[in-house]
């Protein structure tokens, strides 16, 4: 533990600690962290008190597997205080924010935070894409506060985007840097740009993917189910041929519909383009996806038992379609000749060693677009658009080079290749 940190860690404040990213976050603070006293902080006090069981699980978890003492878990809870007044961060030294995603509420707790807090107390937001410039001028941070974007879960999570802005101080980059090492999580760089690196790519692919999926829909006869068969037939594009985690409309149900709105909402204010109608339809019909409590996956462009997608939404009819339904209309639209799964699938490559899995993924995208397919065109032109976006956010300075966009697109979203590559 290095030494000039302990004074920062006298007293660590996280604000918005009961909601789905501040409960990871309290866990790694209270598991990792040699804080003196830490004040985890909501509005909600019933959360507050799920908190504190999820913490204790959490820690016993880790005593199971050795990774701590019991006597360490009672350390740690020995030092944690949960309250439902921000009066509570009074003397922090160190903030950690994690509230809902509203500048003005954001921009207001900073402002009662610094009142309360005086002028050497470090800030870490988690906005997934308000400029930390606009919170630092409006609360008058003065290069005391710095973007620390967690991806969800995160605990779990390997990676953390790191935002500076031009008035930055050391003392806080030195401090994220070593917070970074202490949560084990791989810091990338990205600028204060609306959106950040990772959510810059994301709302435009995800753009893209409904554009896409809006001009398939026109290509199937009325007497289908158009809607849910483009959304099908772009979800299996995504996941299934470009090999990844899951298609890009499960991940937008993963984010929530209304948190990717919101999100929108804010890089609007940058690039005008960024708005989708059909996301608004889509809530007004009361599709919002997110999860429960449990975790499990809540119904939006998909339908899901048990967080398994197994039908979707057909705007049209208003109700979900199961994918035996569509995949007739589905097929006919990819035109889908075997594509080697058996051997170069996401969850096979990811084991493989770095060159070995560079290798099958070349021969594997080659072979691909020989197919030439409605499918295998889908696909490429898709990696293209994801390339472009990638080359965007280079000329819009959300990074500064464009291997910061591979790195958030490997740790970030687990996807096995970055969108800048030679598969094309
Ligand atoms: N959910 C994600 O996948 C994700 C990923 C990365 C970053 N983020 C960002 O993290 C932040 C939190 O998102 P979330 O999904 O955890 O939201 P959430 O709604 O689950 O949690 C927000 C919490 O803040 C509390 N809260 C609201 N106002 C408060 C106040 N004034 N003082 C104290 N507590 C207050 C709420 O009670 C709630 O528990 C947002 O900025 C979001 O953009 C979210």
């Amino acid at each position: 533990m290095e030494i000039e940190f302990q004074a920062k860690l006298k007293k660590v404040a996280v604000l918005g600690a009961a909601g789905k990213m501040g409960s990871g976050i309290s866990l790694l603070v209270v598991a990792l962290l040699a804080a003196e006293k830490v004040m985890l902080i909501d509005t909600r006090s019933e959360a507050l008190n799920d908190l504190l069981h999820y913490l204790k699980e959490q820690l016993h978890k880790k005593a199971e597997k050795g990774e701590l003492s019991y006597a360490q878990i009672e350390h740690a809870l020995a030092r944690v205080e949960t309250s439902t007044a921000v009066a509570s961060a009074k003397g922090a030294t160190t903030v950690f924010e994690a509230i809902i995603e509203h500048f003005p509420l954001k921009a207001e707790l900073f402002l009662q935070l610094d009142a309360l807090c005086g002028d050497k107390t470090i800030y870490f937001s988690n906005t997934s894409s308000i400029p930390i410039c606009k919170l630092e001028k409006l609360a008058t941070l003065q290069g005391r506060v710095m973007g620390f974007h967690f991806y969800n879960p995160p605990a779990i999570q390997k990676m953390v985007e790191v935002v500076k802005t031009e008035k930055t101080k050391e003392e806080v980059l030195a401090l994220a840097t070593f917070l970074g090492k202490e949560f084990h999580k791989i810091l990338i760089p990205a600028n204060d740009v609306a959106g950040f690196i990772g959510n810059g790519h994301l709302m435009r692919e995800g753009l893209y993917a409904i554009n896409e999926a809006l001009l398939l829909e026109k290509q199937i006869p009325e007497d289908r189910p158009a809607f849910a068969s483009s959304i099908h037939a772009l979800n299996s594009i995504t996941k299934e041929y470009l090999l990844r985690p899951m298609g890009i409309f499960q991940l937008i149900d993963y984010i929530g519909l209304d948190v990717f709105q919101a999100i929108l909402k804010v890089m609007w204010e940058e690039d005008q383009t960024l708005h989708s109608p059909l996301i608004d339809q889509l809530l007004k019909d009361g599709v919002r996806g997110g999860q429960y409590p449990d975790g499990t996956q809540k119904d939006g462009f998909l339908q899901y038992t048990k967080s398994k997608p197994i039908g979707v939404y057909e705007l049209y009819r208003k109700q979900y379609l199961p994918f035996e339904q569509l995949q007739a209309t589905t097929e006919a639209l990819l035109d889908p000749r075997p594509l080697d799964h058996t051997s170069c699938s996401w969850k096979l490559l990811l084991n493989e060693s770095p060159q070995e899995r560079e290798r099958k993924l070349s021969l594997y995208f080659q072979n691909l677009f020989l197919l030439q397919t409605p499918g295998a065109k889908l696909a490429k032109a898709y990696l293209l658009a994801s390339r472009k976006i990638a080359l965007q956010l280079l000329v819009t300075g959300a990074c500064d080079d464009i291997e910061s966009v591979n790195a958030v697109l490997i740790h970030g979203f687990h996807h096995l290749y970055g969108p800048i590559n030679n598969y094309y």
